[in-house]
């Protein structure tokens, strides 16, 4: 952590939504951000180590962070960002009581049809977790919302996206942040899909709120305005008269109608052929695009904190934005950096070949062809501890409760505590389980806690419990010592076999001769309890494969990417690439169909 505290202006403070624990933001700290993975095919260079305003404003590179973002909000800010982000568009999840699975497939299983059952295929990558209380989720957003308000500029906007859930909650945090008379629009989003009820009205549509830093903001009304629909009519007064109506039409058709503040027009992503990543709450790139446009010119600074799938980054990548993103899931970080890779090669060899490449770097068209991935408060480790807990859930045969915002589920007939992976059982979790008991004196369930260990000192102390409380008995599993249940928390990381040979003076070749995941291979076993599972190829467990052809150790540029498109393709395995003369080090990343991934080098 770095020492120095940022302050954070106070909250405008009218109207005002309370809740338990409503704290103020008053500093935050900025973190170390390690620069994990770089995308420069253009070759502009100069990726600073540490991503500061100073040194990128005349020599941008577009940022993508993994991490928190309070975390890396802070750090922006810290960095030099105050006042300089131009747009913001944020789509954060809402409480709704569901855990986001991302349903990943194995490569081209399907084609080979080896596997004896198709569904085993599909391992539930759980994304993220949506389950908050209200209050936790309330003071979560007013933080991230204080912090977004000191990054935008003067004349910047913001958009949340949001729905029935939490809209009504939210819209009076963004009053209270950034002011009710900043509020410019309540967009409502409606779309169409399948129904899920007949017990009230079908809920399709969503809430986007658009508030203004100040008076004087970027608005570009004309530049989406939309067709009027055929069955208009133009009725009283126009400046036509003495025109056909059918001349009518035609020019107001060129004109176009302002856009209103319902938006009916934007299909919802079940129907974006071609957009589909596979990501649950992906947005479709038409609304980015009519936001980014209507509030944004060229060269801004677009951020989103809760990237998702990349939406926004791509829509402004392909607008000619610059673009600042972050997720906390490594998933959305690695899907994010995949499609942005696709658009920023497609932009360079729409526009020119390869001939012209030189020209292209001078006239800097398309521009910000580069990307920079950083890791900020490693997330990793806090990720593969969600995981551990989601599997250990599954093993034990846990129901999870998501109303309880203390106790994890049930276990029979008893209540289930679960303590995070990274400490063990200690005096202090007791206690809290204590209080929270006495808080419910009609409780009359046992407990059972499920730690990975437990100091000494409790063992005593549960026994005393025990002999006091014939209800509300307590019972400890402590999964490292369970046979039962400590293999899968064991984490084996990915393991490869690859080739790497200098064929020629400036040629290499790398041959992927082998790859294997563990966890894939573990999950796919415990879904399908009744036979074991053969991969028939193993590169269906591989979903990317990126080659540094002079790797540093350090930072990880991409210069070669095998991405293949389409669910059902296999990655080629077999590169063929260009090496320096000297002795170089050669990297492969190999990252799995579950987002982990495994670097090999070798000097060739
Ligand atoms: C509703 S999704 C965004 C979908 C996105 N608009 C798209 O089109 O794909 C919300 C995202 O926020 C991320 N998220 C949740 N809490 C976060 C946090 N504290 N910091 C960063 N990202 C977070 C989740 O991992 C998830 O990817």
């Amino acid at each position: 952590m770095t020492e120095e505290n940022i302050k954070i202006t106070p909250a405008k403070g009218r109207p005002m939504l309370n809740w338990v624990g409503k704290r103020p933001l008053d500093y935050v700290k900025g973190f170390p951000a390690q620069l994990v993975e770089c995308f420069d095919p253009l070759n502009v260079n100069k990726i600073p180590q540490t991503p500061n305003y100073e040194s990128l404003k005349d020599n941008w590179h577009n940022l993508l962070f993994h991490g928190d973002n309070k975390d890396v909000l802070a750090t922006l800010l810290e960095k030099g960002f105050r006042g300089k982000i131009d747009l913001i568009y944020i789509d954060p999840p809402f409480k709704s009581g569901a855990d986001y699975v991302r349903k990943v497939e194995l490569r081209g299983v399907k084609n080979l049809n080896k596997l004896d059952n198709d569904d085993a295929s599909i391992l539930q990558q759980t994304m993220y977790f949506d389950i908050w209380n209200n209050d936790n989720y309330l003071q979560f957003m007013y933080e991230r919302l204080l912090l977004l308000k000191e990054l935008l500029s003067e004349t910047g906007s913001i958009y949340v996206h949001l729905d029935w859930h939490v809209g009504h909650y939210v819209k009076l945090l963004m009053d209270e942040v950034f002011g009710d008379d900043n509020l410019k629009n309540e967009i409502v989003w409606c779309y169409t899909g399948p129904s899920q009820t007949s017990k009230y009205f079908v809920r399709k549509h969503d809430n986007i709120l658009f508030y203004t830093k100040t008076d004087n903001y970027t608005f570009n009304s004309e530049t989406v305005r939309v067709p009027y629909k055929k069955s208009t009519k133009f009725a009283g007064k126009t400046s036509f008269t003495g025109l056909t109506s059918e001349e009518k039409r035609k020019e107001l058709d060129e004109r176009g109608k302002l856009m209103e503040d319902w938006w009916d027009d934007v299909a919802g992503i079940g129907y974006a052929h071609g957009q589909i990543t596979g990501f649950a709450t992906q947005k479709p790139e038409a609304l980015l695009e009519r936001i980014i446009k209507a509030s944004s010119n060229p060269d801004d600074i677009v951020l989103d904190c809760f990237i998702g799938s990349g939406t926004t980054a791509a829509v402004a990548q392909k607008l000619g934005r610059r673009w600042i993103a972050c997720d906390l899931n490594k998933g959305a970080v690695q899907l994010t950096s995949k499609r942005l890779q696709g658009i920023i090669k497609n932009q360079i060899s729409d526009k020119k070949d390869d001939k012209q490449l030189a020209l292209l770097k001078e006239n800097s068209l398309p521009k910000y062809t580069s990307f920079a991935v950083y890791k900020v408060n490693d997330y990793d480790l806090k990720i593969l501890e969600t995981e551990s807990i989601e599997l250990a859930v599954q093993h034990i045969g846990i129901q999870r409760t998501r109303t309880d915002s203390f106790f994890d589920g049930t276990f029979g007939k008893e209540l289930v505590k679960i303590i995070d992976f990274n400490h063990p059982l200690t005096l202090l979790d007791l206690q809290l389980i204590q209080e929270e008991l006495e808080k419910r004196p009609n409780e009359d369930r046992n407990i059972t806690i499920v730690c990975l260990g437990k100091e000494l000192s409790v063992d005593p102390w549960i026994e005393e419990w025990n002999k006091k409380h014939p209800i509300n008995k307590l019972n400890v599993i402590e999964l490292k010592t369970n046979p039962k249940y400590g293999s899968f928390l064991i984490h084996k990381p990915d393991e490869a076999k690859v080739r790497m040979e200098r064929t020629d003076k400036t040629k290499g070749k790398v041959v992927i001769e082998d790859f294997i995941s563990p966890t894939i291979i573990e999950r796919l076993n415990m879904d399908n309890k009744l036979f074991k599972i053969k991969i028939p190829d193993f590169r269906s467990m591989i979903d990317t494969v990126l080659i540094d052809n002079n790797y540093n150790g350090k930072t990880f540029h991409i210069v070669y990417s095998d991405v293949p498109e389409k669910k059902d393709d296999l990655i080629k395995g077999e590169y063929e690439i260009e090496i320096l003369e000297n002795k170089t080090v050669v990297a492969v990343k190999i990252i799995d169909m579950l987002g982990e991934e495994v670097i090999i080098t070798e000097e060739i």
